[in-house]
């Protein structure tokens, strides 16, 4: 159960003051019947009208979006566009689980669940990240060796193991456990090499829908959230 005036602010009808005032002209209707007070509670199985429209409201939300360059990981920012503004409506309980560069394209998981953001970011549990990386130059042998056994960067922070798969002299697959600030990009600097582009194609067993276009998204299924939780 959740109050009416706070479910109706996350969905995007404004502040709590405002929405008092949508109340207050008899805009609210729960079940058919005009809502007077404010200070209701209400449940996903409450049918609620908003000026003639029926809102519909999840508890928990999750979902993937296809991340374009140019975009924050970030719910507000004063110069940039942010993932937030990709999506069809306002929530102000949602947040970006693992955080993406800028200039970082592919899987940005948006959720309100802060138990499994927790457990999918925190160093402690290991949960794989993949990335699809275009690098400068032709990995060495010595270099794969360096990456994968936990390389230092920035000659004092050490990563931990990761996995390299080559794909050709310019791509690879990277695979790490841990969310350190531009991990990948610093780990390629490590070994005298650059990121040219960087997209997460992986979260755990979540993988990044290629039906998804940069800027589209989708509610995750039941069984990816279960996957994702085990
Ligand atoms: N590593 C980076 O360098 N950037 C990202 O966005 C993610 C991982």
């Amino acid at each position: 159960m959740i109050r009416l005036d706070k479910l109706l602010a996350r969905s995007g009808f404004g502040t709590r003051k405002e929405v008092k005032k949508l109340i207050r002209r008899s805009e609210v209707l729960v079940n058919g019947q005009i809502v007077t007070k404010d200070d209701i509670k209400v449940s996903s199985d409450d049918k609620i009208i908003v000026q003639g429209i029926e809102i519909e409201y999840q508890d928990k939300i999750y979902l993937m979006l296809n991340k374009p360059d140019g975009y924050v990981c970030a719910n507000s920012d004063d110069v940039n566009a942010t993932v937030m503004d990709l999506l069809d409506f306002v929530r102000d309980d949602i947040f970006c689980v693992g955080r993406l560069d800028k200039d970082t394209h592919g899987l940005c998981l948006i959720s309100n669940d802060g138990a499994l953001s927790h457990q999918l970011l925190s160093n402690k549990k290991h949960v794989e990240k993949e990335y699809y990386v275009k690098i400068a130059h032709k990995l060495s042998d010595e270099d794969i060796i360096a990456l994968e056994g936990g390389i230092t960067i920035d000659n004092d922070e050490v990563c931990k193991e990761a996995k390299v798969k080559v794909i050709s002299d310019q791509e690879i697959y990277l695979i790490i456990t841990e969310g350190k600030y531009h991990q990948i990009k610093r780990m390629l600097k490590a070994v005298d090499n650059e990121v040219l582009y960087l997209k997460r194609i992986r979260m755990k067993n979540l993988i990044l829908d290629h039906d998804l276009k940069e800027g589209q998204y989708r509610y995750l299924t039941d069984e990816e959230i279960e996957d994702l939780k085990a």
